[in-house]
């Protein structure tokens, strides 16, 4: 078993990049669910700023549609990794093909590796690796959206969590592993 080491970073340094990345293929986002069962999807809905509590905020939105929601429901935790070009494929991936159907890890080639704050793992191979705890969430219907937003299907609207960015690290594997 590999061990890893953690390089722990600044989100501010590395919150253009995610941005960046949401808008651009997605960013990858781990989950686990109460029996401790992980999955991972692609996210390319997502806000970053600072918060009264201390912790940066990392807020990501998944439908009931997905497989992964249910997860989060259970474990209102998530860790968004970052991607490299190298792992624009991993993106489309996980943005196409369901947990359901198989393990996404797996046929990607990502390596989970536990994480420092949260249950859900983080990624090796991702550059960033942003551990978030849901401390809120706003669920269809939304009653602060426009008309025009709760026109569409409810099971088409995002759930809506607020994530505290407990740790941002990279992670590399320890000398000699
Ligand atoms: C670039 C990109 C961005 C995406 N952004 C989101 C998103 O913000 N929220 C969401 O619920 N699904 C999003 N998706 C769709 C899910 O990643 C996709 O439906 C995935 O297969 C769900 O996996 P799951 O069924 O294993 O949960 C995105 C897909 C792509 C390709």
């Amino acid at each position: 078993m590999t061990d890893w080491t953690r390089q722990e970073l600044d989100l501010y340094d590395h919150a253009e990049e995610l941005l960046h990345r949401m808008r651009h293929g997605g960013v990858l986002c781990t989950v686990v669910d109460a029996a401790g069962a992980t999955n991972v999807l692609t996210l390319g809905w997502g806000l970053v700023g600072p918060s009264y509590h201390g912790h940066p905020v990392l807020a990501i939105a998944i439908t009931p549609r997905r497989y992964s929601w249910r997860f989060i429901e259970e474990v209102p935790e998530f860790v968004i990794g970052v991607l490299d070009d190298a792992l624009r494929p991993a993106a489309d991936y996980c943005g196409q093909a369901s947990g359901r159907d198989g393990d996404k890890f797996a046929a990607c080639g990502l390596t989970p590796v536990e994480s420092v704050h949260v249950r859900a793992p983080s990624i090796a191979e991702c550059p960033v690796n942003i551990e978030c705890r849901a401390y809120t969430r706003v669920a269809p219907p939304h009653t602060l959206l426009t008309p025009e937003h709760r026109k569409a299907p409810l099971e088409l609207q995002h759930t809506i969590y607020f994530g505290e960015v407990l740790g941002t690290y990279r992670i590399t594997p320890a000398p000699g592993a």
